[in-house]
Parts: structure tokens; C-alpha cells; sequence
């Protein structure tokens, strides 16, 4: 093993061994280069003729640039052509981490780690799989899950995804998580929580999230190792009173020594920016320290360096002056304010027992989602076909769930939507 990744694994181990333990092979190898190139390039910061880099630039020591590309760009140069660094740009990662602590005020006085970017949600999990997840190793998914795990983390990690039954009695299903959390015996536990969950728009309420965190809690005082990965994703987007409106990271962060709370999350849908390609990976656990968390943060950009080396730095660059703007917050509640008209469209429409011949609605209070499971005979798929043929209308179908992104709908089309789907039914059940 590298000396380097010893070096951290010690201070792991001394901080905390269970995190060590939940590490996986990879994720035990792997540290930051503080020597080699980074290192020499770090050191010769500042000097006259500085000939380290990997970049070239222009005989007045700007980044060497087209114009073609700078005409298009307001910003200034040095944010945007050279590389930023493999754990993201240290501003927008300060700014990112006191943005987690305002909305999730429940932080307020816990330690977490900085926020390490990634090339957006997809690679904080797949960097979250290299770091904690080996082969044959189970992770705990709710049985409507984002598909996308399945390349992430099953084709590249080799993880068994193991689903529990996701909702009971229009809620989510306590006693299939907690009995998900105990099959197998005590040992080393991986679980994904996804909320707003996609493909559902479902976040359980807030008493519900006390419950999870309350089964998450004993399962971890009964001697289980845990580490819970929470896919934030839709964070903010919740449109009804009573469901959680903070991540479960936020109770998780300091829950127990046995669990090591992994907030993946960023701008992608909460900042309406899905070519930008930024994400963040954010650690808490109880007791974590600065050295514990720096350890932590030192694997991840190592995992990150070896596998993108790093994240757009025009992208980190685009959104921290964003967050930095005066408007910003007028301008998201406005686009908040669209979405959750959507999603009152689609409830109000959904009053009328029609549909209910053909479907019913999955719970759903958030997000950019919700599902109508088709009734026992229609085929899915069939439907899907007949309402792109037929009606013009699109949408996914998952083993006769058939999921509808409202968030792509304007309020004046949700009728015609639903009205489509009862229609595609019934030509179905014809
Ligand atoms: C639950 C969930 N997590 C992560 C992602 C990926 O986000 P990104 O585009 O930032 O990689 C998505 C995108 O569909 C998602 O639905």
C-alpha cells in the first residue's frame, strides 16, 4: 500500500475505526498525491519562470485561449481555462457547505466535512461506490430506485442492490426498512436514500423521517457498521406541509460513531443546470473532526483525480457567481413557484375516480416526478406505445409504473396528459 494512503488510514482508524472498516478495498488504497507532479506544482507556486503545469499559457502568464471561445465567456479568464483543482474549487466548495448549513438549519453547530466536487450526482455515487462499496457487497435501495444505480454501482462496483417494499398504507413501509436493515446479521451495512425519491416524488414526513432515523439509530447501536449514502438530488422541492424539508443527511450527520452520513447532492435539478456536470460529496458522522474529515475528503479527491481528474472549472466558476448574486434566490423561488403549480395541476386533476378504472397515484409530494401503477391487466408497455402513437405524449414506463416528470409539463397540458393515459387504457383493455 502506499505510504500515503497508510497515512490516512491511521488517521482514520484513530478517529474512527468503524469508518475504516466501511471502506472498501479501493477506498483503503486510495489517497491524494500529495507528492509527485501536484506536489512539484504546488511548491513552485509563485515563481518567475514557472514551466510545472500541465497548461499553456500566454507570454504575459494568462491562460493560453481562442478567441473564439473567450467572445462567448463574461468571465475572466483564470476562472475558466485552467484546471480546477481535484476537490473542486475551494470557493464554491466554503459557499456549497454554508449553503447545506442554511437549508438545513438543523445543522446549525455540527461539524461536517467541506463538500469535495464531482462531475455531478451520477459520479458522487459511482465515487461513493469506489470508496465504500466491493464486489458482492449489498446496498439497501428502496424497490423504486433511480435505474441508473444498476450501472453505478452493480455493473461497476459489483454491489447486490437489496430492495425493500417502498410504501404501506399511502406512507413509506418503517417496518420493511427496519427488517431490510437487520436480514444478514450484524455487520457492515450500505444504504441509498433517495428523497425526493425518483421514480416516485415521494419524502416521507416528517415524522416518518424521525422513524427511519430512529430504526437507522438502533440498527447502529445493535453493532452495525453503516454507511448511508443520501442521493439529494430534488432537495428543495417539496410542496406540501408536514413532509421533511431538510435532507436526512442532516439528523444522520451526527446520529451515532457507527454511521457515516454521505450527502451527495448539487446544482443539476435544484439549480435547473443539467449540462453543467458539478456535484458534491459531503461527510458527517458523530465525532468527526477536522482530520478525520480531511482524511475523508483526501481519499475522495484522490478517487476523483484518478477517475476525471477534475470537475469544469467554468461550470463551478458559472454557479458560484450565481450563488453569489443578489437575485438568485428571487429568481429560484420564481422557478420553484412553476414547478410546484405543476405539481398542484397534477393533483388537482387526478380528484376526478375516473383514472382510477385504469390507475392510481403512488404517494408523491416532491420532486420532478410522480407514478400511476396501472391496474392489474393493462400491459405498461402497451400503453407507453399507444400514447406516443395515438396521443402524442411520452412518458416511462417501470413494469407497468408508469412514471410522469411533471416537471416537464406546463399546468395546461396536465389535463390532457392524464386525460391521454386514461384514454391509452382503455384502448389498451379494448
Ligand atoms: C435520484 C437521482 N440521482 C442522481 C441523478 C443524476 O444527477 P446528475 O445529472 O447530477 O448526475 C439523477 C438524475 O436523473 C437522479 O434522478
Amino acid at each position: 500500500m502506499n505510504p500515503q494512503a497508510e497515512e490516512l488510514n491511521k488517521i482514520i482508524q484513530a478517529k474512527n475505526p468503524v469508518i475504516y472498516d466501511l471502506l472498501s478495498a479501493k477506498g483503503k488504497n486510495i489517497f491524494f498525491p500529495k507528492k509527485g507532479i501536484l506536489g512539484q506544482t504546488a511548491d513552485a507556486k509563485g515563481t518567475r519562470i514557472n514551466a510545472t503545469i500541465g497548461a499553456a499559457v500566454e507570454d504575459n502568464g494568462s491562460p493560453m485561449r481562442l478567441e473564439s471561445i473567450e467572445s462567448n465567456i463574461k468571465l475572466d479568464p483564470s476562472l475558466v481555462f485552467p484546471y480546477a483543482p481535484s476537490f473542486g474549487r475551494p470557493d464554491i466548495r466554503a459557499k456549497w457547505q454554508s449553503m447545506i448549513f442554511e437549508k438545513n438549519p438543523s445543522l446549525q453547530g455540527k461539524t461536517l466535512s467541506l463538500p469535495v466536487v464531482t462531475n455531478a450526482l451520477t459520479h458522487g455515487v459511482s465515487m461513493a461506490g469506489y470508496l465504500f462499496v466491493d464486489e458482492g457487497d449489498q446496498v439497501i435501495v428502496p424497490d423504486l430506485f433511480w435505474g441508473n444505480y444498476n450501472l453505478i454501482l452493480t455493473h461497476a462496483y459489483g454491489a447486490q442492490l437489496s430492495k425493500f417494499n417502498l410504501f404501506k398504507d399511502g406512507g413509506f413501509d418503517l417496518e420493511a426498512f427496519r427488517a431490510k436493515l437487520a436480514e444478514g446479521g450484524i455487520g457492515k451495512k450500505i444504504l441509498i436514500l433517495n428523497f425526493p425519491n425518483n421514480p416516485t416524488g415521494y419524502t416521507p414526513t416528517q415524522a416518518e423521517i424521525k422513524a427511519i432515523v430512529g430504526i437507522i439509530k438502533e440498527s447502529a447501536e445493535a453493532g452495525n457498521k453503516i454507511v448511508v449514502f443520501s442521493d439529494d438530488a430534488y432537495f428543495g422541492l417539496v410542496y406540501e406541509e408536514g413532509i421533511e424539508p431538510e435532507s436526512i443527511f442532516a439528523p444522520l450527520s451526527d446520529l451515532h460513531e457507527n454511521v457515516l452520513a454521505l450527502k451527495i447532492d448539487g446544482p443539476t435539478k435544484e439549480d435547473y443546470v443539467w449540462g453543467f456536470r458539478v456535484g458534491f460529496m459531503t461527510y458527517g458522522v458523530k465525532g468527526g473532526d477536522a482530520e478525520l474529515y480531511g482524511a475523508l475528503e483526501a481519499k475522495t479527491g484522490g478517487a476523483v483525480r484518478g477517475n476525471i481528474s477534475n470537475a469544469a472549472n467554468v461550470s463551478q466558476s458559472l454557479l458560484l457567481s450565481a450563488f453569489e448574486n443578489e437575485a438568485y434566490h428571487a429568481q429560484k423561488e420564481a422557478k420553484f413557484e412553476i414547478m410546484n403549480t405543476r405539481y398542484q395541476a397534477v393533483k388537482e386533476v387526478l380528484k376526478d375516480d375516473k383514472y382510477q378504472q385504469y390507475f392510481t397515484a403512488l404517494p408523491y409530494n416532491s420532486g420532478y416526478f410522480m407514478c400511476v401503477q396501472l391496474a392489474e391487466g393493462l400491459d405498461g408497455e402497451q400503453v407507453r406505445q399507444i400514447l406516443i402513437e395515438k396521443y402524442s405524449i411520452g412518458l416511462i414506463n417501470l413494469n407497468n409504473v408508469l412514471r410522469v416528470a411533471f416537471s416537464a409539463v406546463a399546468a395546461s397540458d396536465v389535463k390532457e396528459l392524464f386525460e391521454g393515459i386514461y384514454n391509452a387504457c382503455k384502448d389498451a383493455a379494448q
